[in-house]
């Protein structure tokens, strides 16, 4: 019998292996010249497959995001503000500078759809809302945010093996929560700017909660 911990087993349709294939292959192509950020990427999808797994969340659905979530890290900051710019992107209350590191999901969800037509609205929001999150975020939503932060390249820090070890022991959303909070002290702790936004979803879920 296998543990809550190991989760479903139900492996793959071929052709949703041929689809994980294609996908990991024209990663491999567009982050040839950072490969830390390809590694990053194949592990997030197999991070996300398996806390997907766990959960009871879609695991072929968690895979697509997983491999495809940092696919605008292939453009520099510089670039990626002007894209989003044109794509009328706005995160509230910051100029595109400031939260240029946040673009890359909000840029993806909206370039994706034109080389891979077929993939499903889950998706591209979940990847949409990798970065910062959303105050109702769903479970996919969830999985991908928290493999993000805890695939195995990230290393060994205390918060994210704390992470680690809350799997499968406290419910996704819990997770979640933790993962999100953890990040916010993050960025505080390194000095960095904190989005305006990121602080309504922190109150909005905290309210929720209390
Ligand atoms: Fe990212
Ligand atoms: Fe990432």
């Amino acid at each position: 019998m296998s543990s809550a911990r190991e989760g479903s087993e139900a492996p793959f349709t071929p052709e949703q292996e041929a689809t994980i294939a294609s996908l990991e292959a024209d990663l491999s192509e567009r982050l040839a010249h950072k490969p830390r950020r390809l590694s990053h990427s194949l592990n997030v999808g197999h991070e996300a497959e398996r806390l997907a797994r766990i959960y009871g969340v879609d695991p072929y659905l968690a895979r697509l995001a997983g491999i495809l979530h940092d696919w605008e890290k292939a453009t520099r900051d510089a670039e990626l503000v002007d894209v989003a710019r044109d794509l009328g992107i706005e995160l509230a209350g910051d100029e595109l500078e400031e939260v240029a590191p946040l673009l890359h999901g909000y840029v993806a969800a909206k370039t994706l759809p034109e080389r891979y037509p077929w993939l499903p609205e889950e998706v591209l929001r979940a990847i949409e809302r990798h970065t910062v999150g959303a105050a109702d975020m769903g479970p996919l939503d969830m999985v991908l945010f928290v493999a993000d932060g805890i695939e195995p390249s990230r290393g060994s820090v205390a918060a994210l093996d704390a992470q680690r070890e809350l799997v499968g022991t406290v419910s996704l959303e819990e997770l979640w929560w933790r993962a999100f909070r953890d990040t916010i002290a993050y960025v505080v702790e390194t000095g960095r700017h904190l989005y305006p936004g990121t602080i309504a979803i922190y109150n909005e879920v905290a309210a929720r909660r209390a």
